[in-house]
């Protein structure tokens, strides 16, 4: 069984955005699966994965948050470029150090603390429309 599964709780009440947040919690299993088998070739393919989740998401997210006129949209842009900048070290770091490890407690804590937090800020934003 998976170590993470989505829950309710998670859900910011929009189906595209709840659907790309699943697809973190699948990139959080697999990182899991890959330290559990001690198999460091995944690394660049989870690294490429995660970059890939954050051009898609955040265009998603931003887009939903500029369009409903969420008023902290700039902010939160912020988050997301933090992100960013974290997956581009990791990318940097892919070839030369392999380290598992750090990207699944980064991204445990990105679930932690960007999706049940600030993410959350806009549900009920979402639900009101
Ligand atoms: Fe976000």
């Amino acid at each position: 069984m998976a170590l993470m599964q989505w829950d309710e709780a998670m859900s910011v009440g929009v189906e595209e955005l709840d659907a790309q947040h699943k697809t973190l919690i699948d990139l959080i299993n697999q990182t899991y699966e890959a330290i559990e088998r001690q198999d460091e070739s995944q690394l660049p393919r989870l690294v490429e994965k995660m970059a890939a989740y954050g051009e898609t998401h955040f265009a998603s997210e931003e887009r939903f948050m500029r369009e409903s006129g969420f008023a902290d949209l700039e902010e939160h842009k912020f988050h997301h470029a933090r992100f960013r900048s974290t997956v581009d070290d990791f990318r940097r770091s892919v070839k030369s150090r392999t380290d598992l490890t750090r990207i699944f407690v980064f991204l445990s804590r990105w679930l932690a603390a960007h999706i049940m937090e600030e993410d959350m800020r806009y549900a009920p934003h979402a639900r009101g429309r």
